[in-house]
């Protein structure tokens, strides 16, 4: 179960959250504002990526998890999801040179298998690096989908007990290890800018407990001090998991 942690903070004892996720969400409605292409919106949201990412390490949390491309993204127009690839690309790139000395560790969620050859190469070396050592951990959400991970997650599981490797009764620990999110604790806030306010398949099994919070800031414009008042507010929610 998800549990934050007490961090000192300028003097103070604040609680923040250990593991943060955010649905990215509002590139395109960026970009349709100031008349420029939608893909232009993805090149500002990736960089809004990273500045917070940097900010979540800095003030003590743990993971941060974001949905950056769902298994419904590839029905979007083809130089779209052309775009998206090459910034995916970039990113992975420029992550590979950097992120032992910004100490940030990196994992993909989601079928590796079905992204293009080169980002699933590019995966495998983050996967490498990050192995070296401990540290703030960012998760890309990528070609991913909440409920084929769970159908994913059975079906492993099945494998396991026709091998004779997996207990005949499952624990919902047990199970999420066949998760994508295998060994990471649960998302204590869940943060979607852009206006909407649903989940669209995203992290369905480790939200069970997880704090909301939705604003219209589109995610282009999202900033740490927004980040700071989404921790201001679950701060002040009362986390009873079902109890009194
Ligand atoms: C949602 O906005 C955004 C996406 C589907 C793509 C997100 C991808 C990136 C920011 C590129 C790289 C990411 C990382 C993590 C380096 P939308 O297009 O649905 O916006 P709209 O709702 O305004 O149309």
């Amino acid at each position: 179960m998800a549990r934050e942690k007490q961090i000192q903070t300028a003097g103070e004892s604040a609680i923040v959250p250990r593991h943060i996720a955010i649905i990215l969400d509002g590139n395109g409605r960026w970009a349709k504002k100031r008349g420029l292409p939608r893909t232009a919106g993805h090149a500002v949201g990736a960089e809004t990526f990273r500045k917070i990412a940097l900010y979540c390490r800095d003030i003590g949390v743990d993971y941060l998890t974001v949905y950056a491309f769902s298994t419904e993204n590839w029905n979007r127009p083809e130089e779209e999801v052309r775009t998206i690839m090459r910034l995916l690309n970039k990113y992975l790139h420029e992550a590979i040179d950097t992120m032992e000395r910004d100490r940030m560790k990196m994992r993909v969620f989601g079928d590796v298998e079905g992204l293009p050859a080169e980002l699933q190469a590019l995966v495998a070396k983050t996967n490498e690096i990050s192995r070296r050592y401990e540290g703030f951990q960012a998760n890309i959400c990528l070609n991913y989908g909440g409920r084929a991970e769970i159908v994913r997650a059975a079906e492993r599981y099945a494998e396991d007990r026709l091998a004779g490797t997996a207990p005949e009764k499952l624990t919902e620990e047990q199970f999420s290890q066949y998760l994508w999110s295998s060994g990471i604790p649960e998302p204590d806030l869940l943060i979607r800018p852009g206006g909407e306010q649903r989940l669209s398949n995203f992290l369905l099994w480790q939200c069970a407990y997880a704090e909301f919070y939705f604003t219209d800031t589109l995610w282009p414009d999202f900033t740490p001090a927004e980040l700071d008042r989404a921790i201001e507010e679950f701060r002040r929610r009362d986390r009873r998991y079902g109890k009194v």
